[in-house]
């Protein structure tokens, strides 16, 4: 075997030197967002189910109804989320591998020719539009937020239900996976060179923001992940309440349809 086989093995598709098991991520990330993208379909156009009271699924947050639109108003606000994360670095990666195989793993043959022209050209150069979708994706978590404070209030009064825990942690990992992406951290530390250089006595108030948010995007993947889940599951649960008309009150009023009965 000479030194340049490797290289040469690694140009055919699925070709490898690597003995362990580096298809299982790609496979378990094209069933988990194939799931999700299912799901989320079905809800989105089901346009029912999404709101009782003091909770709003977040697929249909912030509700936008207007006259001249007679479809479900999911469809008005999921682009932003949908854009958000199909241009998310971490999510580039991972459906690169998934379902398009270019490449399926690191030191694994692609499927793609040799014409391959990065994010510099038509379709792919769309995916820097990521750095536009933050300002919406953040706009989108504000309302989310004001939900999840919603949903601990009804008719006036404090109120603790199941789904306002769940609405609470769902905007908690959204916002770790939104504020730690590759983005914001460089809109909050961008544009210089230094944060500590010699004339520059301690560090300053960006230093540490710009700390706090490479922290969180240490774990973009994770939180990615676990904030995909959490909305799934909100809006599942929501759906849940409204269709059986569960009473998962823990502290408080319970909701006004189990009052009546
Ligand atoms: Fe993942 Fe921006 S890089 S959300």
């Amino acid at each position: 075997m000479t030194e340049t086989q490797p290289a040469e093995a690694a140009t055919k598709p699925w070709a490898t030197q690597r003995k362990d098991n580096w298809w299982v991520e790609p496979a378990l990330v094209a069933i988990g967002f194939s799931l999700f993208i299912i799901y989320a379909t079905i809800r989105a156009f089901q346009n029912q189910y999404f709101e009782v009271d003091n909770y709003l699924s977040p697929f249909y947050s912030p509700k936008l109804v207007f006259d001249w639109w007679k479809f479900s108003p999911a469809i008005l606000i999921l682009w932003i989320p949908a854009g958000f994360r199909a241009t998310c670095y971490y999510y580039r990666k991972a459906y690169y591998r998934a379902y398009f195989l270019d490449p399926p793993g690191c030191g694994v043959g692609h499927l793609g020719g040799e014409n391959y022209t990065g994010e510099t050209a038509f379709p792919l150069i769309f995916q820097n539009l990521h750095r536009y979708m933050l300002y919406f994706a953040i706009l989108v978590l504000m309302f989310l937020w004001y939900d999840a404070i919603n949903s601990f209030f009804l008719n006036g009064q404090f109120r603790v239900g199941v789904g306002s825990l769940i609405f609470l942690a769902n905007v908690l990992l959204l916002s770790n996976y939104t504020f730690g992406c590759h983005v914001f951290r460089h809109l909050v530390g961008g544009k210089l060179d230094c944060f500590t250089c010699p004339n520059q006595k301690k560090p300053t108030a960006q230093y540490g923001l710009w700390k706090f948010v490479s922290k969180l995007n240490e774990h973009h993947m994770l939180w990615a992940w676990l904030s995909l889940f959490s909305v799934g599951i909100a809006d599942g649960y929501t759906a849940y309440v409204v269709a059986n008309h569960v009473n998962d009150t823990l502290l408080g009023p319970a909701l006004p349809f189990l009052l009546v009965r």
